[in-house]
């Protein structure tokens, strides 16, 4: 099977970095969002990445219009009828992602593959709303898309070796390194990263140390590019919310269990960098 048209479900953080991506690859991309305005907020991101690639000398201006050229934006669920593959990123709730799937399975072709770029839940529980679970995957991209190398592919019980096949060349294509994870929660990166990033969050609520003492221990400490809070704005944390949530729903471990500091700030719309305020400033 050969994939020409990628079908991508919400324009958030990664949806629209999926777009942008698939876009610059060649592809023929089709992105639904639920309403005009996020719809327009999201092509606006990817506008803004692409131009960014452009000041930077990543992109040129041609290939910039070119792959904008190749996305096409849409509030209406049959405009992902042509779909080789399509692929959720819409938030992290399972409920919803069971109704889009049953909606991806009514609009689609029979032989084109439904993916999630879930970051934790059961992908086995999306596929059991479609009547063609063997063409069901999770793809877990990172973010930002264009950037971060590394695939996270998810099979489960059903997944065919046929659909792993194709979706992994797809992936490799896009110039991604591909990791295989079971359809257990978190798969391989989030299962260690969320208690480690709540952890922090307890850390700083704790009063244990200040957050730019927390960042800066685990930067310099460790060599990682950013520190916990960094990240968590980076990542948002009403999804890192989510994440913790639904995880901590499946595993009833506490290393899951969201801390309270965490939990007001998202009620707050204390969201980070998305929308300018986490633990840190982005009013810029
Ligand atoms: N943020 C990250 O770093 C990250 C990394 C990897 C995976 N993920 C996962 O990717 C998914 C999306 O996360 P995000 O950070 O892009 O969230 P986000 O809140 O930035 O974007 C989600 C978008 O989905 C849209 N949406 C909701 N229901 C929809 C529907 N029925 N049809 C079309 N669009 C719909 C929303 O309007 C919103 O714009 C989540 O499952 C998340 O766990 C996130």
């Amino acid at each position: 099977m050969e994939i020409k048209t990628v079908g991508v479900v919400g324009c958030g953080l990664m949806g629209s970095g999926i777009a942008e991506l698939a876009a610059k690859c060649g592809y023929n991309v089709v992105v639904r969002e639920v309403n005009d305005d996020l719809l327009a907020k999201g092509l606006k991101r990817v506008q803004g990445s692409m131009a960014r690639a452009v000041e930077k000398g990543k992109l040129s201006a041609a290939d910039r219009d070119a792959a904008l050229a190749r996305i096409k934006g849409t509030t209406a669920w049959n405009d992902l009828a042509d779909a080789d593959i399509a692929i959720e990123a819409a938030i992290e709730n399972l409920e919803l992602k069971k109704n889009i799937f049953k909606e991806l399975d009514a609009v689609t072709r029979s032989d084109a593959i439904l993916a999630s770029n879930t970051s934790s839940l059961a992908v086995m529980e999306m596929a059991s709303m479609t009547r063609r679970p063997d063409k069901v995957l999770g793809l877990h991209f990172f973010n930002p898309v264009p950037v971060m190398p590394l695939l996270e592919m998810v099979r489960t019980f059903l997944t065919s070796e046929e659909t792993y096949s194709v979706a992994r060349k797809w992936g490799e294509g896009l110039g991604k390194t591909v990791v295989v994870s079971k359809d257990a929660p978190g798969f391989i990166v989030n299962a260690l990263l969320i208690p480690y990033l709540l952890d922090a969050v307890r850390m700083y609520e704790n009063g244990f140390a200040s957050k730019e003492d927390i960042d800066t221990g685990i930067k310099l400490g460790l060599n990682h590019p950013m520190g916990p809070l960094t990240l968590l704005d980076f990542v948002g944390l009403d999804t890192t919310l989510f994440i913790a949530d639904e995880m901590f729903k499946e595993l009833k471990d506490a290393r899951y269990a969201a801390p309270a500091l965490l939990r007001r700030m998202v009620t707050a719309g204390y969201l980070g960098r998305k929308n300018g305020r986490g633990f840190y400033e982005y009013s810029k």
